[in-house]
C-alpha cells in the first residue's frame, strides 16, 4: 500500500514527450487530447500544504494521434504559484491551509476581498475556443491547450458573482450553455445558478436558492429540464467564512440533524419547483440526473458523513498504514417524485465508487446505464482507491480492472466513432504503479475492461483530480 508515492512533489515538466508503449496498441481512431488537472507540489520551502486538495495546480496533456501519444505537463503559474515559489512560503489561503500571516497582514486580510483563483487545480473545461482550469474559488484560469501556458486569470465581477463556486459546471448540449452556481455569503446567503454561452465572461442568472447556513457543495446534477441542487449538512457560518482568518473548509461543521436537502430548479424559468429533505449523507460527486415519467432520478457517490475530508489531510494519507481511509463511497440512486414529497433511495451497488463518470456527451441529463469510477479491491478499507470499476445501473453488476500495488485515477470514457452502444469506446486512466515506481497511461475497452494498451510516463504524477477528453473533431 504505497500510494503515498503519489503524494510527493513533482518538479519535472516535459513538453510533447512521445510515450513508449509498455504493451498493447493505442486504437488508431483515438484522436484528441486528454487534459488532466491536479496537484503538482505540496510544499513551498519549509512550509507544507496540509491537505491533498491544497497541492499547487499542474496540468497534464495527453495528445492522441494515429496510435501515438505525446505527453506534456506544466504548473499553472498564477500568483499563488509564482509568489509562493519566489518567497518559498505559502502566500494565499488554500482549501485547508492558511498562510502564516503577520498581525498586520491579518488586519489587511479582514478588509479585502478574499484572494481567489490562485490555485485552480481541480478540473478543466472548454467553453467556445477557450480552455479553462477551475477550482471552487470563482476566478478561472484560461490556458493554452497546446503549450499548457497560463494565459489569463478571469475574475468575473457581475450580478452572479459570489465567494464560492464549483469546479464541476455542466454543459447543456441542447441549449449550448455552460451552467454553474455561485454561492454569495451575506445576511441572507444564496446560491445563484447562472448560464453562459461560449464566453465565461458573459453570465446570465437562471435562478436563486436562498439559504440560512450554506453547505459545502462540490457538484450538482442536471436533467434536461431541471437543476438538482443537493445541500449536505456540512454547513458554514457565513460571517466566519467572510471575515475569519481560518482555512476555507475549517468554517464548515457537520450537522446531521439538518438532513440532506434537495432543491429542484427549473432551468427555463429559474423557479424552485420542489424541495425535499432526507437523511444526512455527504457526497463530492453527482453522477447524473434524468427525468422519467413524473420522477427525477439522481445518482450520486455518497458517504454516510463528511469525515472523508479529515482523512484526506496529507499527514493522515502519508502515514495511515492500517488505518481506514474513508474516501470510499457507494453509488446511491435518489428518486425525486415531482408529484409528492417522499424521496426514495436505492443502493445500486455495494462496491465502492468515487470519481464517477459516464458517457457524458451522450447521456448527461439523460438516462444513463453505465457508471465508471475508482473503487477499492476486496473492500480494503485501509487502502486508497486501487481499482477501476464499471457499474451497470440496470443490473447492479460490475466489472473491474485491478493490479496489485497500482492506484488508478478518474476513468474517462471516449466513445468509438459511429458508436451506437452506450459503452462502445475506451476508458482512459493514469495509474500509479507503486511496485515499479512509475506511472502509466492505461487504455481499456469500456465494454469489458480488457486492457488495450499501457504507455510509460516519464515520471510519477501526484494522485490527481479531474480530466476531460477533447476530441479533435
Ligand atoms: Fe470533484
Amino acid at each position: 500500500m504505497n500510494y503515498a508515492k503519489g503524494l510527493q512533489d513533482l518538479d519535472n515538466e516535459v513538453t510533447h514527450a512521445p510515450l513508449q508503449l509498455i504493451s498493447g496498441q493505442v486504437p488508431p481512431w483515438l484522436k484528441g487530447t486528454l487534459l488532466r488537472n491536479g496537484p503538482g507540489r505540496f510544499s513551498l520551502g519549509n512550509e507544507q500544504l496540509l491537505h491533498w486538495f491544497d497541492g499547487l495546480a499542474m496540468l497534464h496533456r495527453f495528445h492522441f494521434d494515429s496510435g501515438n501519444v505525446q505527453y506534456s505537463n506544466r504548473f499553472i503559474t498564477t500568483r499563488g504559484y509564482t509568489e509562493g515559489m519566489e518567497k518559498q512560503k505559502i502566500v494565499y489561503p488554500a482549501f485547508a491551509t492558511a498562510p502564516n500571516y503577520s498581525f498586520l497582514q491579518s488586519i489587511i486580510h479582514w478588509f479585502k476581498k478574499p484572494e481567489s483563483g490562485q490555485n485552480p487545480g481541480v478540473s478543466v473545461a472548454r467553453l467556445g475556443s477557450e480552455y479553462l482550469a477551475l477550482t471552487e474559488s470563482p476566478a478561472i484560469v484560461r490556458f493554452d491547450d497546446h503549450t499548457l501556458s497560463t494565459d489569463e486569470v478571469i475574475d468575473c465581477d457581475d450580478e452572479v458573482s459570489g465567494e464560492i463556486t464549483t469546479a464541476h459546471p455542466h454543459y447543456d448540449f441542447a441549449n449550448k450553455y455552460l451552467i454553474n452556481f455561485s454561492l454569495k455569503f451575506g445576511r441572507q446567503s444564496e446560491y445563484i445558478y447562472f448560464k453562459c454561452n461560449n464566453n465565461i465572461r458573459k453570465r446570465e442568472p437562471i435562478g436563486r436558492i436562498p439559504v440560512d447556513l450554506p453547505s459545502y457543495i462540490h457538484s450538482f446534477a442536471m436533467s434536461e429540464r431541471y437543476i438538482v441542487h443537493v445541500a449536505f449538512p456540512l454547513v458554514a457560518n457565513p460571517l466566519r467564512m467572510r471575515f475569519g482568518n481560518v482555512p476555507y473548509i475549517k468554517c464548515f461543521q457537520w450537522k446531521p440533524e439538518r438532513g440532506t436537502r434537495f432543491t429542484v430548479l427549473e432551468k427555463s424559468s429559474g423557479k424552485i419547483v420542489k424541495q425535499y429533505q432526507t437523511d444526512a449523507c455527504f457526497a463530492f460527486h453527482h453522477v447524473n440526473a434524468y427525468e422519467t415519467g413524473d420522477d427525477i432520478i439522481v445518482d450520486m457517490a455518497t458517504k454516510p458523513d463528511a469525515s472523508v475530508i479529515d482523512d484526506l489531510y496529507l499527514e493522515h494519507l502519508r502515514t495511515c498504514q492500517g488505518r481506514p481511509v474513508r474516501a470510499h463511497s457507494q453509488l446511491q440512486r435518489f428518486i425525486l417524485p415531482l408529484k409528492n414529497d417522499e424521496i426514495r433511495q436505492e443502493t445500486i451497488s455495494q462496491e465502492y465508487l468515487e470519481m464517477p463518470t459516464i458517457h457524458y456527451r451522450g447521456h448527461n441529463g439523460r438516462n444513463h446505464r453505465y457508471v465508471y469510477g475508482i473503487g477499492s479491491y476486496q473492500d480494503r478499507h485501509e487502502d486508497f482507491e486501487n481499482q477501476l470499476i464499471k457499474i451497470d445501473t440496470d443490473t447492479g453488476t460490475h466489472v473491474i480492472w485491478y493490479e496489485e500495488d497500482c492506484y488508478p485515477w478518474e476513468p474517462i470514457f471516449v466513445p468509438a466513432p459511429n458508436s451506437s452502444d452506450e459503452d462502445d469506446g475506451v476508458i482512459l486512466s493514469t495509474v500509479l504503479d507503486s511496485k515499479n515506481d512509475q506511472c502509466f497511461l492505461l487504455i481499456l475497452a469500456a465494454k469489458d475492461f480488457t486492457e488495450m494498451a499501457r504507455l510509460a510516463l516519464p515520471h510519477i504524477i501526484p494522485l490527481g483530480f479531474h480530466a476531460q477528453f477533447f476530441s479533435q473533431s
